[in-house]
């Protein structure tokens, strides 16, 4: 079977990437797999420059077609943040909850997005990159204990629960992550030919 490396460590997102690809004739390898693979540095200044810097350089390194993301929380009542700076907008998932909420205090607009970019790396170089997001909002205080991050505070559009609250089921059916991987699925199913000799 042809695999693909997902250029992360992150146990949480190997398995949601794991249950999207269920169907798919492909192997999901991990850097897991990969374990003497330097770390990449992400300092891009958007999600598409950070997904594509990794996925090419664990390409290069694997010498395997990979792919990777970068994803995030965008509050528009902070201007975007911690956007880009999720993962490193303080110590602890908790930490970095009680952060934003304490941003937040006093504000009228809850609005946010989690925002994922999907980049795809094949012979050392991008071919495309794929955008998915979910629209919602930031309750007043965390619910759930299921999924990982900021899902304990952010609750999508149309639905009562946070994704904390979710099953990792109903989560894979709407998440940001989610909608990039259909429509990187997409592009790889109308390309397939080309792609066919790679994987
Ligand atoms: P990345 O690993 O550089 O993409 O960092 C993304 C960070 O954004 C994670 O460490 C989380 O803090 C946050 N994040 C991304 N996706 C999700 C999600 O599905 N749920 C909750 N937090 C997320």
């Amino acid at each position: 079977m042809a695999y693909i490396v997902v250029a992360t460590g992150n146990q949480h997102k190997v398995e949601e990437y794991k249950e999207l690809l269920a169907d798919q004739n492909v192997e999901l390898k991990s850097l897991k797999d990969y374990p003497n693979c330097p770390e990449v540095i992400e300092d891009g200044k958007t999600f598409t420059e950070n997904a594509s810097k990794k996925a090419v350089e664990v390409c290069r390194y694997c010498d395997v077609p990979a792919f990777a993301d970068d994803s995030g929380l965008e509050v528009e009542a902070l201007g975007g943040e911690p956007g880009i700076f999720s993962s490193r907008y303080a110590d602890t998932d908790a930490a970095r909850i009680e952060k934003v909420l304490k941003n937040l205090e006093g504000k009228d607009n809850r609005r946010a997005r989690f925002v994922c970019v999907i980049a795809i790396a094949i012979n050392g170089e991008v071919i495309e990159t794929f955008e998915g997001e979910v629209k919602g909002s930031i309750v007043d205080a965390p619910r759930g204990s299921n999924g990982f991050g900021y899902d304990p505070i952010f609750q999508p559009d149309g639905y009562d629960k946070t994704f904390a609250e979710m099953t990792d089921e109903e989560k894979n059916k709407i998440s940001h992550r989610a909608n990039a991987v259909k429509k990187a699925l997409e592009f790889i199913e109308d390309e397939m030919s080309i792609l066919d000799s790679e994987f």
